[in-house]
């Protein structure tokens, strides 16, 4: 595999790292690839950050042929930069092409292409704990007919956004509000895939929540509206009565890589968890009865962000007192020294780059 580089002549300033925010600035350059049924992936090229072109009929823009990843670089304290689990976003990349008849990607090829581009824009690495530089691969069908097809033709591009937290309260507890009217994914459908038709179909819900106060929304299940999903852009996890649970992946919820780490450190400390169906009736009961003692969310713009307050049919329940509970604070500690390299990688799951 070659990949050509074109320098930018219009280099970008970093903005001081306090006021990141998340997704807000991008970095000089970005990687692209074109496929075809006759050529494959081909034509890989890193190029100067900037808008695209494309056909006003192509497939994308009519009917969602799209699926994204997010994952991130972090800079340690010696200068050194790294990946966390990049396979594992490379592999559900190609588990929502495969559901949105997009084409695969070869997955060694692609741990290479996100070293590669991770070097060139190595600048754009934050330095400060707490912040680093969001990656976000994306593809889309780009077919230029309007007849509904498989996809035969297709674009991969990777950008970048140096970012800080994804909330504006950092670490500090959000609050989210249960979602009783839309639903986000049905079994059968692509709630598994991390496809932007997902996103689009949870905007209304996630506007409501807001105009109440609530950063996010918790989805329930889209057939009984009964069984606990995950949030806007988290999966959840509770401590209740001294059990954590989480929501089982049962198809209707990304598998998140957040998650899925989280549950491997709770059972190497030594912690029960149970990946179960959690009725928002059982919720709603632990709360009332005080046993819900911890809420958090976990994602990769997120990190692991504690759960202040939950709203329920316009009912309002404090958790651990809107204070940042006990797990979730060792689960955010270790997470992040991991990451940003203040421990040692006991897991394996650090991909150094430079
Ligand atoms: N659920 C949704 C809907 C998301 O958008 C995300 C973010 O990627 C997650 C869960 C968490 O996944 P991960 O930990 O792999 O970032
Ligand atoms: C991520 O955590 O990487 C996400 O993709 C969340 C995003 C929808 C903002």
């Amino acid at each position: 595999m070659e990949i050509r580089f074109t320098k930018t002549k219009n280099p970008g300033v970093m903005p001081p790292e306090s006021q990141l925010g998340f997704g807000k600035v991008f970095s000089d350059h970005m990687f692209i690839m074109d496929y075809d049924e006759e050529h494959g992936w081909h034509d890989h090229r890193i190029v100067p950050f900037s808008n695209i072109s494309l056909h006003p009929a192509s497939t994308v823009l009519h009917y969602g042929a799209e699926v994204f990843e997010g994952l991130k670089a972090y800079r340690t304290d010696s200068g050194s930069i790294r990946l966390f689990r990049p396979m594992e976003n490379i592999k559900r990349l190609n588990s929502s092409a495969e559901r949105l008849c997009l084409p695969l990607v070869d997955e060694e090829e692609m741990l290479e292409i996100l070293k590669t581009f991770v070097k060139t824009e190595a600048e754009w690495v934050p330095h400060s704990f707490g912040t680093s530089l969001y990656l976000r691969p994306f593809m889309f069908g780009n077919d230029e007919t309007l007849g509904v097809h498989t996809i035969k033709r297709a674009t991969l591009i990777i950008i970048a956004s140096p970012s800080g937290s994804y909330y504006k309260e950092g670490i500090n507890p959000v609050n989210i509000m249960i979602e009783s009217e839309d639903v986000r994914a049905v079994k059968g459908g692509t709630g598994y895939a991390k496809c932007g038709g997902n996103y689009g179909a949870s905007t209304r819900a996630g506007a409501r929540a807001e105009k109440k106060g609530y950063s996010q929304v918790l989805w329930l299940d889209g057939v009984e509206r009964k069984y606990i999903e995950e949030v806007g852009a988290m999966n959840v996890m509770f401590k209740i009565d001294g059990e954590i649970v989480t929501p089982a992946l049962t198809g209707s919820i990304l598998p998140g890589i957040t998650r899925k780490s989280c549950i491997e450190v709770l059972r190497d400390l030594g912690y029960k968890v149970s990946e179960r169906l959690i009725s928002v009736d059982e919720l709603i009961d632990a709360m009332k009865a005080g046993k819900l003692e911890e809420a958090w969310g976990t994602g990769t713009a997120a990190v692991v962000s504690p759960i202040g307050k939950l709203m329920y049919n316009d009912e309002e329940f404090l958790i651990n007192d809107r204070k940042i509970g006990e797990v979730t604070q060792k689960l955010y500690d270790i997470l992040t020294s991991i990451q940003w390299g203040k421990t040692e990688d006991k897991f394996g799951w650090i991909c150094e780059i430079i």
